[in-house]
């Protein structure tokens, strides 16, 4: 029998270079190996979005389509909406027994995202919501309801596969052993910089090449990147391991090709102009399949809902399953 895998994506905007290294390029890896659960979060998305509902309701689909032209193939993984997965909300409620205000307060990532968002939650947190204080205790639901063994995540996100574990532990100590502890699967890519060299590549951060982006928006993009600034004029030697295009080049540039950028930067052959032209075109050549693919389902928005459909109605019965297990255990299962 295969594992079960879970993770989830927050709606709230379109993929970037960023997602497609980081981990879209392991879930098409991953589909052919695991039970694969693929989650639209777009409740965990109203947590910090919920003055805005018409940018959750447009991103679901935009992901959606987003993740199926990277190659998640919809035979292989379910992929729904969590809105639509009742059970999600139920089992947040029981584990909210099992969990500590202040612990959640101390979550580590919940502590950053506060941070982060200044307008929304105030200056110290002192605005938080109750909603987003508890989303760690939604994704632990999201996870176990559907028995997910694995979950692939970003480095960001072990505090909260911790915190999962720990209301998974407390659970099955005091209603019986029937929960299983996920264990975490990181990508081995590493963090993608931004274009501007900063340390992530991030929407809000504005430094990120989306997958549905244009030619020229993309040229425009790359020809701001940041490069070795003690290279001055075309033909100054540079430094390519302090260079943005070059990073750049490392991730879609074929070997023989990045060889010759890497010494032809090194001994001032090569201009920056055509050194950034040369990323453009091979950032092009890769995104250019993943918008063909795209552009099937931007055609056929019906066979786009059909696939959530799907997806969702197999989940929930999943969920259904799981929860009369569930509510037996705590001795609630009066049906
Ligand atoms: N919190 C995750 C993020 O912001 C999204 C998410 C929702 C998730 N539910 C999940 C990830 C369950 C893993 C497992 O990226």
């Amino acid at each position: 029998m295969k594992k079960t895998i879970l993770t989830g994506l927050r709606p709230t905007g379109n993929l970037h270079l960023g997602h497609l290294f980081g981990a879209g390029q392991n879930y098409v890896k991953l589909q052919d190996e695991y039970e694969f659960f693929l989650e639209i979060a777009d409740v965990q998305a109203l947590t910090d979005n919920f003055d805005n509902p018409e940018k959750v309701r447009r991103n679901v689909k935009e992901i959606t389509m987003d993740l199926l032209a990277i190659g998640v193939d919809p035979n292989k993984v379910h992929l729904f909406i969590q809105s639509r997965i009742p059970e999600i909300a139920e089992l947040t409620v029981f584990y909210s027994n099992l969990v500590t205000v202040s612990r959640l307060f101390r979550n580590p990532t919940v502590k950053s995202e506060v941070a982060q968002k200044k307008e929304l939650f105030g200056k110290d947190g002192e605005s938080i919501t109750y909603g987003f204080l508890g989303y760690p205790v939604s994704q632990a639901a999201d996870i176990t309801i559907f028995g997910g063994e694995v979950v692939p995540v970003g480095d960001d996100q072990l505090p909260l596969l911790e915190q999962c574990r720990e209301i998974v532990r407390k659970f099955n100590n005091i209603y019986g052993d029937i929960l299983k502890e996920p264990e975490q699967y990181l990508s081995n890519a590493p963090r993608l910089k931004g274009l501007d060299g900063n340390e992530k590549m991030g929407k809000s951060l504005g430094n990120a090449i989306f997958l549905v982006d244009d030619y020229e928006t993309i040229s425009k993009k790359v020809m701001g990147a940041v490069t070795d600034p003690n290279k001055i004029k075309k033909d100054d030697p540079a430094n390519p391991d302090i260079c943005m295009v070059y990073y750049y080049h490392k991730l879609v540039t074929p070997e023989d090709e990045l060889k010759a950028v890497c010494s032809e930067c090194k001994n001032g052959s090569r201009g920056c102009v055509a050194c950034k032209k040369q990323l453009i075109e091979n950032i092009n050549k890769l995104l250019d399949p993943i918008k063909e693919r795209r552009k099937q389902y931007e055609d056929n928005p019906e066979l786009v809902d059909k696939i959530l459909e799907e997806g969702t109605i197999f989940a929930r019965n999943r969920a259904k399953e799981n929860m009369k297990k569930i509510k037996e255990a705590m001795m609630i299962d009066y049906e």
